[in-house]
């Protein structure tokens, strides 16, 4: 075998083209060929010895097939079999390399970046799927959140319990049975609120949420509220208050003045959670209070601080 024939198969076998500046008398079947992609090869079995060397085609070229078969043709450089340079070179080219590995390549968005641009639909598919914690393997469905997505109002509560596991919406067990009539005090029908929880998920025994399931939980929530512009919320219970304001301040401290929460600096209130209500009827006389300065500072914002 001559010396040119042993370069071309041994070239071949690395599946590696030769490229040289475009001249007369070059330009032959070979050079119309798609060169092809380079297998992986471990650079200790080449050969030692010194061999021609292949410059590297275009690897954003050799991804398309179609870009593949033109591109020999219409570049400056056609495939040559004998450059007579040092295989040296030819090793520092790693043939394993991703095609795009030199293409810039943009930034990854976060996961909450991803979210913070998703339409209602896609986050309620978004939610339906999300397995980013382990509630994921015990609850029956996620629980998005219900009503107008049009509403002022949006109450948020702590989490999904049995029944609304079960069902799919927030507060359809004993606790709902109570917030319903809550809303209609101050003249609201459920249907004109907007409701969601901190948690999509239910917590197995009605747990508290851990700091880390409200954390991975939290754009869905911050979605929706951007997705609704609320003009007010109101939190439900000691856990929706500490985790939307993020504190621990005992609810006791929290109630009775409005919060801004936000950049849009949304008015919100804090009240009893109903189940609490539900063990403690006494108190209900202060969640009243507490929904009528909601409702004021929804009528009268500026005047409210
Ligand atoms: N308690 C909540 O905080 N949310 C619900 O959806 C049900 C009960």
């Amino acid at each position: 075998m001559t010396d040119p024939q042993r370069r071309r198969q041994y070239l071949a076998e690395l599946g590696i083209p030769l490229w040289l500046p475009r001249h007369d008398g070059l330009l032959s079947t070979a050079a119309v060929e798609a060169p092809t992609p380079a297998p992986a090869s471990d650079p200790a079995l080449l050969p030692a010895v010194p061999e021609p060397v292949a410059a590297a085609p275009d690897p954003v070229a050799a991804d398309s097939p179609l870009d593949r078969d033109i591109a020999p043709l219409d570049a400056d450089w056609e495939p040559c079999l004998d450059v007579g340079v040092d295989i040296d070179v030819e090793l520092d080219i790693d043939v394993d390399r991703d095609v795009n590995d030199d293409a810039p390549h943009p930034a990854p968005l976060s996961r909450a970046a991803r979210i913070a641009t998703l339409d209602w639909t896609a986050l309620e598919a978004e939610v339906r799927q999300c397995q980013s914690c382990g509630l994921c393997t015990t609850r029956t469905q996620t629980v998005f959140g219900v009503g107008d997505r049009q509403a002022r109002w949006l109450v948020i509560g702590e989490a999904p319990g049995a029944d609304e596991d079960r069902q799919g919406e927030p507060f359809v067990g004993r606790a709902g049975k109570l917030l319903n009539p809550m809303l209609q005090a101050i003249g609201l029908r459920r249907e004109q609120v907007y409701i969601a929880n901190i948690l999509k998920c239910r917590p197995p025994d009605n747990r508290d949420p851990t700091p880390d399931e409200a954390t991975t939980c939290r754009p869905f929530l911050e979605r929706q509220i951007a997705l609704l512009q609320p003009r007010i919320i109101l939190a439900v219970g000691r856990i929706a208050a500490q985790n939307l304001l993020a504190t621990d301040t005992p609810i006791g401290k929290l109630r009775g003045r409005i919060h801004r929460l936000g950049p849009a600096r949304i008015p919100l209130v804090v009240t009893y959670h109903p189940a609490y209500l539900l063990r403690s009827p006494r108190e209900k006389r202060k969640a009243w209070d507490d929904l009528r300065l909601a409702r004021r500072a929804l009528a009268n914002p500026a005047a409210t601080p």
